[in-house]
């Protein structure tokens, strides 16, 4: 749902627009760095099954921007029951991902933790940094490169390279988050069917949105992003299906322990936008495109499709691929495409 970008707190909006800038030097520096590997938290269809859980709901919420009652409303704390398609999935959870970090890659800098720990469990950690003259050099190509990206509603049928997704997923799973508690999951959706019922679900609660649920500024605000997409007066999200990739970011507001009891999350949202920022980096770094999506009112049922536990929500939809060949986008005045730097940076 554009119009949810609304209701985010300036300081989500901050976050998603920071980390994009600030996150392809960190994506730069993970390659190569040598500790023994971690599998990634990313995941597959769960393949619980609880006897009972929150499942769709027709109101808005529970999503990036509004009240989420509906997908925080648990009547069981399992996970949700997974759709029939998402069933079928026989994958196991994380398979085939990318370890982390990254081995026999070279960077452009060192920066590793030496030795061992000492009593308040701290390590040394030790960086050789580069000349000012290639900094200065990198941040200019990573500032072009970024400008390149576009939020792009038409994918290409293109497959994605192998294994590409996977590593940009790793890439935002290495953000950093509150008490480094990790408050996320990334689910790479595979599944045709699933696929499918994610887009029903979304262009359904998206007819609503339009017809009910948003005010005529928010309506106007948003039109000429989506027009393409809105022929005939129609609510259509072919992107959903059509782009190669798809990855739905999930926020946990709170955690898990081993014996099930809630675990605290710090600054969840906060942490879970950075993430976001630093896939969309990592994506644009490959040469992909996204577009970041905010499916209001269908929260809890792609959870429910995903079959994902009550302490997650939605919090992202993300087509991933590339441009088709009859893509638009808005138009922005050559030279003119974003808030210019002078007034989206200040110095004091
Ligand atoms: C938090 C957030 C939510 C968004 N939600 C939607 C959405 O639901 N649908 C959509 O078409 N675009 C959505 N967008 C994309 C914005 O429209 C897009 O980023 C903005 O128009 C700037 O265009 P650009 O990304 O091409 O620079 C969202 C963007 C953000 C940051």
């Amino acid at each position: 749902m554009e119009g949810a970008v609304g209701s985010l707190t300036s300081l989500d909006m901050v976050l998603l627009a920071l980390c994009t800038v600030v996150a392809g030097l960190i994506l730069q520096n993970l390659l190569g760095q040598k500790a023994p590997a971690k599998p990634a938290a990313v995941a597959s269809p769960s393949r619980k099954q609880p006897s009972s859980s929150s499942t769709s709901s027709s109101a808005p919420g529970g999503g990036s921007g509004g009240d989420d009652s509906e997908v925080l409303r648990p009547t069981s704390d399992a996970a949700a029951p997974p759709s029939a398609s998402a069933a079928r999935d026989p994958a196991p959870k994380g398979a085939g991902m990318p370890d982390q970090p990254v081995a026999g890659v070279a960077t452009p800098f060192a920066a590793t933790q030496v030795g061992e720990p000492d009593s308040n469990g701290h390590v040394a950690f030790r960086y050789t940094g580069m000349p000012a003259a290639e900094a200065a050099k990198r941040a200019a190509e990573f500032q072009a490169l970024m400008q390149l990206r576009r939020s792009v509603r038409f994918f290409a049928p293109t497959p994605l390279p192998e294994g590409v997704l996977e590593r940009c997923v790793a890439t935002a799973a290495s953000a950093p988050s509150g008490a480094h508690l990790q408050p996320w999951t990334f689910v790479i959706v595979r599944d045709r069917a699933v696929r499918a019922e994610i887009r029903a679900a979304v262009e359904a609660e998206e007819r609503l949105n339009y017809a009910k649920r948003m005010k005529k500024g928010w309506v106007d605000d948003v039109a000429p992003l989506v027009s393409g997409l809105h022929a005939g007066g129609d609510v259509t999200k072919p992107y959903i299906e059509d782009a190669p990739g798809l990855v739905v970011v999930m926020e946990q507001p709170y955690g898990r322990e081993a014996d099930g009891s809630r675990r605290t999350h710090y600054y969840p949202r906060e942490s879970v936008g950075l993430a976001a920022g630093f896939l969309i980096a990592a994506l644009t770094n490959a040469g992909l495109f996204t577009l970041t999506s905010t499916p209001m009112g269908a929260e809890a049922i792609i959870r429910t499709s995903l079959g994902r536990p009550s302490n997650e929500r939605v919090f992202l939809l993300m087509p991933i691929g590339y441009p088709a060949a009859e893509a638009t986008v808005p138009f922005r005045a050559p030279g003119a495409e974003r808030k210019p730097t002078g007034e989206a940076a200040i110095i004091v």
